[in-house]
C-alpha cells in the first residue's frame, strides 16, 4: 500500500475526461489512500456525483453552502484535511478562476484557504490549452506555487488530435507515489569531495623524521560527512592509525609534496577541496640515504619551504569551493581571515589549537567558520563527527541552514 494513510483530495472540474477522474479515485483508494472529492457544477453534468462517493467511500461536496458537520466549516476543514490536492481534469475556466483568485464554488473557495501542495491535470481542446490568455494563468499560477501535471497528446474528444487529454490515471498515481515516497537527494549527491587529512611526514634519513600532532580525526571526520551527505569522496591521508570511512576512496600519502601531487589528480573536477590536513611548511633541504651519525656538539637541518598546496589550489581554481582550516595558537580569527583571503578561499575554518577543548589529538573541536561572502558562524565544542555534519551543511547552503 504505497500510499497508505496519504490524504489526497481532489477536485474535479467539467469537461469529458471527467470519467477518467473515476478511475483516478479507484486507484487512488486501491494504493491506500484517503481520497475526498469535491465536484463543480459542471463537472456534474457528466457524470453523477454517486460514482465518486462509491470509490472514494466519502461523501462528495460540491456545494459550498452545504455543511455535512456543524462542527466544523467544510472548505475549511477539506483544504486543512488534504495532504495533497489534485484538480483532474482541470477546464480552461476553472484555471482562469483560480489564477484570478475567484472563489464562486467549493472546488474554487477550499483552494483559496489551501496550504497543502496543489497539482493541476488540465484537459481541454488543444487550441484552448495554446490560447494566451489559457498559458497566462498557467504561468500565474505556476509562480503562485501550484504544479501542473501535462495533458498528453493524442485523439481529444473534440475531434482534434493534438495536446490536452487529460494525463492516464495511472501516470498521475505514479506522480502522487514519488511526491510521497521518494527520498529528497542528499545535499552533496552527484558532486564530488576531496578531503585531505592528518599529518604530513618529511623525512631527514631512514630512520628520522618531522611532523606534527595531528591525528586525521578531523580529516576522517569531514571526509565520512561528505559521503553521508551523498559525495563521491576522495580522502587523500598522510599517516594516521585511523579506519577510512566506509564508501571513501583512501588514497594514502606521505610528504606534502605526494599530497600535493594527488590533491591535484583530483582538482580539475572537484566540487569541493577540503584541507583539514596539517601540512608540514617546511622539510629537510637533504635527505640523506643512511642513519646521520651523532656527532659531540649541536646540530642543525637545514629546512626549506614546501609548496603551500592550498595556496597554489586558489591560484588555479576556477569552479572548484575552496574550503582551508586554520590551526592557530593565538588572534585564531585575525590570522585564519588573513588565509582565507591569502589563499583565495571560499571558507576557512579556524580551530585554536590550545583550546583544551579541541584541536590536535582530541576527539571533539571547537571552530570558527567563516565565508568569503561574510558568514562568520561559531561552533561550539562538539565531537568531530557531528562538528563535521554541520560544516558541510552550513557550507552547501551557502550559511543559510545549519544542521
Ligand atoms: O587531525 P586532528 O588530530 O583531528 O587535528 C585536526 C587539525 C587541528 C589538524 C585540523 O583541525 C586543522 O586545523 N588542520 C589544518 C592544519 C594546518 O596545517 O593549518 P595551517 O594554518 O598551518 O594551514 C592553513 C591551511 O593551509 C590548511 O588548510 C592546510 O592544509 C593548508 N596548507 C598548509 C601548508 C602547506 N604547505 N600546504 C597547505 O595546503
Amino acid at each position: 500500500m504505497l500510499l497508505a494513510n496519504k490524504k489526497v483530495l481532489l477536485c474535479v472540474t467539467g469537461g469529458i475526461a471527467v470519467y477518467k477522474a473515476v478511475a483516478l479515485v479507484s486507484k487512488l483508494s486501491q494504493s491506500g489512500a484517503h481520497v475526498k472529492v469535491v465536484m463543480t457544477r459542471s463537472a456534474m453534468e457528466f457524470v453523477q456525483p454517486l460514482s465518486f462517493q462509491v470509490m472514494s467511500r466519502n461523501d462528495v461536496y460540491f456545494d459550498t453552502f452545504d455543511e455535512k458537520d456543524s462542527s466544523v466549516i467544510a472548505h475549511i476543514d477539506l483544504a486543512n484535511w488534504a495532504d495533497l490536492i489534485l484538480v483532474a481534469p482541470t477546464s480552461a475556466n476553472f484555471i482562469g478562476k483560480l489564477a484570478n483568485g475567484i472563489a464562486d464554488d467549493m472546488a474554487s473557495t477550499l483552494l483559496l484557504a489551501a496550504t497543502a501542495p496543489v497539482w493541476i491535470a488540465p484537459a481541454m481542446n488543444v487550441h484552448m490549452y495554446e490560447h494566451p490568455a489559457v498559458l497566462r494563468n498557467i504561468d500565474r499560477l505556476y509562480r503562485d506555487g501550484v504544479r501542473f501535471i501535462e495533458p498528453s497528446e493524442g485523439f481529444l474528444a473534440c475531434g482534434y488530435v493534438g495536446k490536452g487529454r487529460l494525463e492516464e490515471p495511472e501516470r498521475i498515481v505514479e506522480l502522487v507515489d514519488s511526491f510521497f515516497n521518494e527520498t529528497p537527494p542528499l545535499p552533496l549527491t552527484g558532486k564530488k569531495v576531496v578531503v585531505t587529512a592528518g599529518p604530513t611526514l618529511e623525512r631527514i634519513d631512514p630512520v628520522r623524521y618531522i611532523s606534527n600532532f595531528s591525528s586525521g580525526k578531523m580529516g576522517y571526520a569531514m571526509a565520512k560527512a561528505a559521503f553521508e551527505l551523498g559525495a563521491e569522496t576522495i580522502l587523500i591521508s598522510g599517516p594516521v592509525s585511523l579506519e577510512p570511512p566506509e564508501g571513501v576512496k583512501l588514497i594514502r600519502v606521505e610528504s606534502a609534496a605526494e599530497m600535493l601531487e594527488a590533491v591535484l589528480d583530483h582538482y580539475t573536477d572537484a566540487d569541493y577541496i577540503v584541507k583539514s590536513a596539517a601540512v608540514a611548511d617546511y622539510r629537510p633541504k637533504t635527505v640523506y640515504d643512511q642513519k646521520m651519525k651523532k656527532k659531540d656538539g649541536a646540530a642543525s637541518l637545514e629546512l626549506e619551504r614546501t609548496t603551500d598546496i592550498l595556496k597554489t589550489l586558489g591560484e588555479m581554481k576556477t569552479t572548484q569551493r575552496l574550503i582551508g582550516f586554520a590551526a592557530e595558537t593565538t588572534d585564531a580569527v585575525t590570522y585564519g581571515k588573513g588565509k582565507l583571503e591569502a589563499k583565495n578561499l571560499d571558507w576557512i575554518i579556524i580551530n585554536d589549537v590550545t583550546d583544551p577543548a579541541g584541536g590536535f589529538g582530541s576527539d571533539a573541536n571547537v571552530v570558527t567558520l567563516i565565508s568569503r561572502s561574510g558568514v562568520e558562524l561559531q561552533f561550539p565544542a562538539m565531537e568531530k563527527k557531528e562538528l563535521a555534519k554541520k560544516l558541510f551543511t552550513t557550507i552547501v547552503h551557502e550559511g543559510q541552514d545549519s544542521l
